[in-house]
């Protein structure tokens, strides 16, 4: 529980994000695709640190997907420097905030010089016990499970598993987020109603809430709104009301 303009709210423990908008956000200002993706990147230091100094546990923001490799060269290129400068920028804040920085995703593609400054902070924010700051980066839901299929199928045929074994719990811990609950609220912004390939597995209960606001504009009173929706919502995992009650 935290309180929050005055009201008391139930505070999610992890908070998963698609970021979404930037491009539209810029044409409506006249101006290029990346101009947005820089206001984005504002967002998303705006958003974990509010985060971080509300108390929540884990923040999950979609930065970069596997179907983004699709996008003209430039914008990659300009994406990937954005990613490189955010990390390095923010990293004593990252460390004054005791913010804790990792990765989820395909981390072996992405282009060195992105590995070398994530690895930095991964490295250097290891010890902190604050907010868990994930980025998924290069990442896909699909991919990721049929990661876990064939680790799983491995598994069986050198006997360290039997087939009559498998159920959620294994499943999950053969998934890049065995150590990460899964998110409670899954914020999307930009007026779309998709999940992008995005933590399919881990989404099964999550609340769902979606905003037209694009992610540049996407800032502490918008996440403030997005909370607070948050918290009126009864999460019945499968039950009724009724029984929760009780
Ligand atoms: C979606 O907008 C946004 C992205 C694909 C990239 C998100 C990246 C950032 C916000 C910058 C870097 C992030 C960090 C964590 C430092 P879009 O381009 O799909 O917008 P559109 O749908 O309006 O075209």
């Amino acid at each position: 529980m935290s309180i929050v303009e005055n009201k008391i709210i139930n505070l999610p423990e992890h908070v998963a994000v698609i970021m979404d908008g930037n491009g539209r956000w810029a044409k409506l200002q006249n101006k290029e695709r990346f101009f947005g993706h820089q206001h984005g990147a504002e967002s998303a230091r705006v958003i974990s640190e509010t985060a971080s100094k509300l108390g929540i546990k884990y923040l999950t923001l979609y930065a970069f997907s596997k179907e983004n490799w699709n996008r003209p060269k430039d914008e990659v290129f300009g994406l990937m420097n954005l990613l490189i400068q955010g990390v390095n920028d923010n990293l004593d804040t990252i460390n004054k905030l005791n913010i804790k920085l990792t990765t989820i995703g395909d981390y072996e593609n992405l282009p060195e010089n992105v590995r070398d400054a994530v690895d930095k902070s991964v490295k250097s924010t290891k010890n902190n016990s604050g907010l868990n700051l994930i980025i998924a980066l290069n990442y896909g839901s699909r991919w990721e499970m049929i990661n876990a299929v064939k680790n799983i199928a491995l598994d069986v045929k050198n006997n360290k598993i039997k087939v009559e074994d498998i159920e959620d719990e294994l499943f999950a811990n053969y998934l890049l987020t065995k150590d990460i609950p899964d998110p409670d609220l899954l914020i999307r912004t930009s007026g779309e109603f998709r999940i992008s390939n995005f933590l399919l597995w881990q989404l099964s209960y999550s609340e769902l809430y979606f905003t037209s606001c694009y992610w540049p504009e996407f800032r502490e009173e918008q996440f403030m709104a997005a909370l607070l929706d948050y918290s009126n919502r009864e999460r019945r995992f499968g039950k009724t009301s009724k029984q929760l009650k009780n």
